[in-house]
């Protein structure tokens, strides 16, 4: 371990020549999102973004994940392999609004989708559940840069909250008696976000 380049490291990320693009990028996105959420919330009859919150990763955890992935303390490194240094986290009410917003998202000209992780029709082995959009967004003056855009339902994000306290990137051995139930919890949470989709089909089937 360098202690020295691991410092120098940290000073770099944590610097405002370093977020500052990162900030840009979630500002352009958000303001997108906001857009399309009036249009929609319009259109539809309904909210369609319940509601979205954003944040830069620590530096101190942009260390850990490199040093955990094994790449090269280079602040260049972490931007080229880093995807969530900027986050921006999407609520909606219905299961089908997470593939109507990333579909609407991929309609964005300056909005580049690079990956899509789909953890709803591929829960990961913790049971966790999301539509993970990886954008690359361009920035005045400079290169272009990663936004993760985490898109799940309220069910979802109660569930992805409570784990992310109780079990999520803890080491210790307790945490293994709760990974079967909230497992459980995690599938119980998709059979009723799909019942929720049910009805207001059914209502929107009666009503329009
Ligand atoms: P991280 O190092 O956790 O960022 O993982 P990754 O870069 O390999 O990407 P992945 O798609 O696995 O996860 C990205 C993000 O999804 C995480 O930073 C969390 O916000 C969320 N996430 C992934 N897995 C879980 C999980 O099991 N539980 C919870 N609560 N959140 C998760
Ligand atoms: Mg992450």
């Amino acid at each position: 371990m360098d202690i020295k380049e691991e410092q120098e490291f940290l000073l770099r990320v944590g610097d405002e020549k370093f977020t500052l693009p990162y900030r840009e990028a979630i500002e352009r996105v958000n303001k997108k999102l906001e857009t399309i959420n009036k249009t929609y919330s319009e259109k539809l009859g309904r909210t369609f973004i319940s509601s979205q919150s954003s944040r830069i990763k620590t530096p101190e955890s942009c260390l850990k994940k490199m040093i955990h992935k094994g790449y090269d303390i280079k602040e260049k490194e972490a931007q080229s392999r880093l995807n969530d240094i900027a986050g921006i986290r999407v609520i909606c009410n219905f299961l089908d609004d997470i593939y109507r917003l990333a579909n609407l998202l991929q309609e964005e000209e300056d909005v580049e989708i690079i990956k899509i992780k789909d953890y709803v029709k591929k829960p990961k082995a913790s049971g966790y559940q999301s539509l993970h959009v990886i954008a690359l967004v361009p920035i005045e003056g400079t290169e272009k840069r990663k936004v993760e855009i985490q898109i799940r339902t309220q069910a979802m994000n109660f569930w992805a909250v409570v784990e992310h306290r109780v079990i999520y990137k803890k080491e210790d051995n307790g945490k293994a008696a709760f990974e079967k139930d909230l497992k459980e919890c995690a599938r119980q949470i998709y059979k009723i976000d799909k019942k929720m989709l049910l009805i207001r089909k059914r209502m929107e089937q009666n009503y329009c």
